[in-house]
């Protein structure tokens, strides 16, 4: 445990979950990070405590105006027991970057990370093993001075909570039907989709309800201007390969820059592939997809890793994407990323670092 980071053990553990029931961020650990942030006395008091209710005031800012930015990364119990996060320091980097984008001071990048091993190594026997399943941790930032006049705050907490997870989507890595839609928008240029923003995903509700009602499991995201460029789909980066050519759309302020989304793109790249973060208009994909030269299409994010699209659906007409099953490049790519998270496969570009679990006295 870093020396700055005091820990206070609860008393009280509660019953671990078995492995094999975890879902996707339904059970808590026992233990919460917390640092409170004050103008003129900046970060402060990094803790680990027991994990329990935040009281606030009901006109605590960010319940009214929604001054609040999350990251989502992930501790992976390896074949020897020991753990390791995946990509901590480019979650720690992306949290800042949320931060500015909505006037929240910045935190020390290197404690952010180190607040991640604190909680972790705090809560290591919730770490579960089962394949598939990880320990959730979700850093949050929220506004908690009492005001209601809108500017930025002059009081934050920092938090961060753990949730032992197994598969984020019900199906598991199953094929998924998506609608593109071009009645909603989640971002704009000059807006905030690229921070992980409370705002975004509030956003994006009601799409989603009316994707659901007609039988899809997402939403896919097209600009907010002419409605034509593929941005994201439901919470995650998309990618596409059509011919030998693997498509992303760009970042450039609409769009998160995803960890696993350039994860992805990084071992692409390694293997040799044609790869393009160029914009591409559903117009095209749907060509493509009429002409066969559609082959696969995926979502990537923290929470699923990847996430293969059976069927796209746009102004009526549904087209299928490679038989409606999980295409060989997009398999391999789950498997790939997986096999490093979990240390069954070498690590080149360092992006996992273990957790040192402190020995108990
Ligand atoms: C992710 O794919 O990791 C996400 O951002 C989804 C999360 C909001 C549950």
């Amino acid at each position: 445990m870093p020396s700055d980071i005091s820990l206070t053990r609860t008393h009280s553990p509660k019953a671990r979950p078995d492995d094999s029931s975890l879902s996707f961020g339904k059970v808590f650990t026992d233990h919460m990070f917390l640092m409170d942030y004050e103008e003129g006395r900046g970060w402060h008091d990094p803790r680990v405590v027991p994990y329990g209710s935040l009281t606030m005031d009901p006109a605590t800012a960010v319940l009214h105006y929604g001054q609040a930015v999350f990251d989502g990364l992930k501790a992976f119990r390896q074949a020897d027991g020991s753990i390791r996060l995946f990509r901590a320091e480019r979650h720690a980097k992306r949290l800042n970057k949320s931060c500015a984008a909505l006037c929240i001071p910045e935190m020390d990048a290197d404690l952010i990370r180190r607040s991640f091993e604190a909680i972790v190594a705090a809560d290591h026997e919730w770490v579960p093993s089962a394949p598939g399943t990880s320990l959730y941790i979700r850093p949050t930032v929220v506004a908690t001075e009492v005001m209601l006049g809108v500017h930025p705050a002059h009081r934050y907490t920092y938090f961060i909570i753990c949730s032992p997870v197994g598969s984020y989507y019900k199906e598991g890595v199953k094929p998924v039907r998506i609608l593109a839609t071009d009645t909603h928008v989640r971002a704009v240029q000059g807006g905030l989709g690229e921070a992980k923003t409370a705002a975004n995903y509030a956003a994006s509700l009601s799409a989603q309800q009316e994707a659901e009602r007609a039988g899809y499991t997402q939403v896919l995201w097209l600009d907010g201007v002419e409605r034509k460029w593929i941005d994201e789909v439901g919470t995650m980066n998309i990618m596409m390969k059509i011919g030998d050519e693997v498509i992303t759309p760009p970042l450039g302020g609409t769009i998160l820059d995803g960890v696993t989304r350039n994860s992805i793109l990084t071992l692409m790249r390694d293997w040799g592939l044609k790869v393009s973060e160029r914009k591409i208009s559903i117009d095209e994909v749907m060509q493509a997809g009429r002409d066969g030269t559609l082959q696969e299409m995926w979502g990537t994010g923290t929470a699923a890793v990847v996430s293969p699209v059976g069927e796209l659906g746009y102004k009526g007409e549904t087209i299928r994407i490679g038989g409606g099953q999980t295409g060989p490049l997009t398999q391999k790519l789950y498997d790939s990323i997986v096999a490093i998270q979990y240390g069954r496969a070498p690590d080149p570009h360092g992006w996992t670092s273990e957790v040192k679990i402190p020995v108990e006295a």
